[in-house]
């Protein structure tokens, strides 16, 4: 029995129960398939997850078999599978996968794949649940929508479902986004619509809202009036390798990062907690946050409030790097941030006057993402503070990735007779406290999507809302008579020095990770 008094228990506690269905991979020779979806697949059957009669069909463009196409993913499951790879169970599993080759423009394709999923269901005996996954470049989604319609695969047959699955990216600026929008849900209705968030999925960030609702020691004072400021950081220490650049050069560190994941994060970290756990009431929530984000309006404002950067030659651990410009499939006069840095407020009753502080970079020094809630100070200390270290507020730390967990800091009395105090760490490691690893986002994911769970998928309206405030930065950028200017970093450094001018203002730093 649910605790009535405890809406949250129920949803957090139980786990969902994926549906029977054919899942429909477009784009599945390629490497997220490989990498990410399939050892996804691979690891809730590990799990004894996977659930009965379950199939998975790639569809993409040269020719091979199903034996062929099981080799190749075989050889990405031993690489990537968080569990690792048994092959008794990749054998057993591996029968659940097939192969349709087809152009994604091609009419005829989609009617052989009408006629593969029907054959399926023959021998099933009965109709299957169908999940479309979109792994394919966004401007390939409208033709293979359309076609979906067209041959009435997006309608569930028997009293079944259909459902569609987006990879990011979600358009490049609002009104790319809504036209995608409009071509989804010309063929799927909003409900059965999942944009993935992979961020979403990690099991750090769905641990945000039990940190923030299910612990006392929290709530209350999650507010302007005992935080001093939040920061998420986002760094990455690698530049554009593997071909990256092209992709990332039309992109930058605001659309690929911010917009999406760090925006997300935000809103966990920001939103008022919502009525019920369900997919609505949770989102409904977000996109509060979102919408009451100050707008950043005109060059002006975005250059007080927005650093964007570009890294130069430097290195990395020790590794040489080149500079941005000079990065493999990047403009040598580029001029896409590699690297941006935000100062926020939130228009509510909760976060007057709290600036949130948001950056993501490039070959920075260490790859990690985490969110840290720096508290005012007392108002009077009456100890001995000579031995204080700076920055020395309590501090709560939610590492996202790597090394799940968080960490506390906190002020105690070193040993001894005088009344020194010193910053110490209080810290939660998921690896250590739960004893395993844990499972993959695209795992959690997955299982939601097949089980009608669209919680931690991003809603049209929250997509659509973070675009509307990203795309004025865009603007003031690369539309304004005098744009902010783009700063350097050397690679290897933790930015641009103007990056660190924006929180000096604030008498603020960035946290040290
Ligand atoms: N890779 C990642 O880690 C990752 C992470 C997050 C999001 N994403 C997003 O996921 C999507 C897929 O990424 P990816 O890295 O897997 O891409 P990819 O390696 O370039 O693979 C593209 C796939 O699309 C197929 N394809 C392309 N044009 C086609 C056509 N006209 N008809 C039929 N099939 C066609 C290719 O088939 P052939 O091999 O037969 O040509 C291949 O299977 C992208 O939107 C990307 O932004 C990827």
């Amino acid at each position: 029995m649910p605790d009535l008094e405890n809406p949250f228990q129920e949803t957090l506690l139980s786990r969902h129960r994926a549906e029977p269905c054919t899942v429909v991979i477009f784009g599945a020779t390629g490497d997220l398939t490989n990498r990410k979806l399939i050892p996804a697949f691979y690891n809730i059957a590990a799990c004894g997850d996977l659930p009965p009669q379950f199939k998975v069909v790639g569809f993409a463009r040269r020719e091979k078999t199903d034996e062929v196409f099981r080799t190749e993913l075989e050889a990405g499951n031993r690489k990537n599978s968080r569990q690792g790879h048994n092959d008794e169970l990749w054998a057993s599993f591996s029968q659940c996968i097939h192969y349709h080759r087809s152009e994604f423009e091609d009419p005829a394709g989609y009617v052989n794949l009408k006629l593969q999923l029907d054959k399926f269901d023959q021998e099933r005996g009965t109709p299957a649940n169908r999940l479309f996954y979109l792994a394919s470049a966004p401007e390939a989604f409208k033709p293979i929508l359309e076609m979906l319609r067209a041959t009435g695969l997006n309608e569930g047959v028997g009293g079944k479902w259909a459902r569609v699955v987006c990879e990011k990216p979600f358009g490049k600026d609002l009104a790319t986004a809504r036209g995608l929008n409009s071509v989804v849900n010309a063929t799927f209705k909003e409900e059965d619509t999942y944009r993935i968030d992979h961020y979403l999925g990690k099991e750090t960030a769905q641990n945000i809202m039990v940190l923030r609702f299910a612990n006392a020691l929290f709530e209350p004072n999650w507010n302007s009036r005992y935080i001093d400021h939040i920061q998420i950081t986002c760094a990455e220490n690698l530049g554009m390798e593997g071909g990256r650049g092209g992709y990332y050069d039309t992109a930058g560190a605001l659309r690929d990062m911010v917009q999406n994941h760090l925006f997300q994060l935000l809103s966990l970290v920001a939103m008022e907690p919502p009525t019920d756990l369900s997919a609505d009431s949770v989102r409904d929530e977000k996109v509060k946050v979102i919408r009451a984000l100050r707008p950043l309006i005109g060059p002006e404002a975005v250059g007080k409030n927005v650093i964007r950067a570009q890294y130069t030659a430097g290195s990395v651990d020790g590794v040489s790097r080149v500079g941005y410009r000079q990065e493999d499939r990047v403009n040598p006069e580029s001029k896409t941030e590699a690297y941006v840095a935000l100062r926020l407020f939130i228009d509510t009753w909760r976060w007057q006057g709290v600036p949130f502080y948001i950056r993501m970079g490039k070959q920075l020094p260490k790859k990690a993402t985490e969110i840290s809630i720096h508290f005012k100070k007392p108002p009077q200390v009456p100890f001995a503070t000579k031995n204080l270290i700076k920055n020395s507020e309590n501090t709560l730390v939610i590492r996202i990735q790597p090394d799940e967990g968080m960490a506390m800091r906190i002020l105690c009395k070193q040993p001894g007779q005088a009344m020194n105090m010193q910053q110490v760490k209080m810290d939660f490691r998921y690896s250590s406290s739960f004893g395993k690893a844990s499972p993959e986002a695209y795992e959690r994911l997955l299982l939601d999507a097949m089980a009608g769970d669209a919680t931690l998928f991003a809603r049209r309206d929250e997509v659509e809302n973070a675009w509307k405030f990203i795309d004025e930065i865009e603007h003031a950028w690369h539309q304004s008579d005098n744009p902010p200017p783009m700063c350097e970093y050397p690679a290897g450094s933790w930015g641009p020095k103007e990056a660190d001018d924006l929180l000096g203002l604030d008498g603020h730093e960035w946290r040290l990770l």
